[in-house]
């Protein structure tokens, strides 16, 4: 991550500016010509010395023919490189369904570093399986182990059909994004607690291959790219 400093303290968003103006070879004139943002304020965007307004980025965005995102710098909350969540201060609630408490949450330690990827820890509080109602399954796969209690038991909607398995402490599986999934302690005196950690997979698939595409060489140029188009002291 590049850090601002305190007479630049938006040169993250300076340095995108500066990338995609520099992909396209544009002066600041031009620039300036074409969103209506003046040319003192684009130097002074570049620079990091201003944040870019909404509008400005908007108007840039369209400019450059990227999306806003592409202007909005990488956050990073990680701490000497870790990120840490300790019990106390998790946040913690409470989820009911048909007017029974079903689950209570924890998140667990999560990352704008790492946005696919969403640990929670869950108790267990129905004990019957008529009691239990499904999710409709979410768009991240699912990893999920018996932490403590049990057992477990995991319902589960495969081709039409509801499906049970009994877990113990100690137990995991996997399930794919959408496959509809509900958990239950058949036992009140032990109530189970589950970890399920939801996530995605960006590099994988057409990013794997653009990468591929890029070359491995040229990979860091993308993160970060200083350099002018031309070496210094060939301007054509
Ligand atoms: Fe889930």
């Amino acid at each position: 991550m590049i850090q601002g400093t305190s007479a630049q303290p938006y040169l993250e968003y300076g340095r995108l500016i500066h990338a995609w103006r520099n992909e396209i070879k544009h002066t600041f004139a031009m620039v300036s010509g074409g969103t209506g943002i003046a040319e003192v304020r684009l130097k002074a965007l570049e620079k990091g010395k201003a944040k870019p307004e909404w509008r400005e980025l908007e108007l840039l965005a369209k400019y450059f023919y990227v999306s806003v995102r592409d202007l909005l710098p990488f956050e990073n909350d990680l701490k000497r490189g870790i990120k840490i969540l300790r019990h106390k201060d998790a946040c913690f609630f409470d989820q009911e369904r048909a007017g029974r408490k079903q689950y209570s949450y924890w998140n667990r330690a999560m990352s704008q570093a790492l946005p696919n990827f969403k640990p929670v820890e869950l108790l267990l509080h129905l004990n019957r399986r008529e009691d239990v109602i499904l999710n409709r399954g979410h768009f991240f796969h699912q990893y999920t182990q018996v932490l403590h209690g049990g057992p477990v038991a995991y319902l589960w909607e495969w081709e039409g059909k509801v499906h049970e398995e009994i877990f113990t402490e100690g137990d995991s599986w996997l399930i794919p994004g959408f496959v509809p999934h509900a958990f239950y302690s058949p036992e009140p005196k032990n109530l189970g607690r589950i970890l399920a950690i939801t996530f995605g997979q960006n590099i994988g698939g057409d990013a794997r291959q653009e990468l591929a595409l890029l070359r491995p060489e040229n990979a860091a140029r993308i993160i970060q790219d200083e350099k002018d188009y031309y070496p210094k002291g060939m301007d054509i």
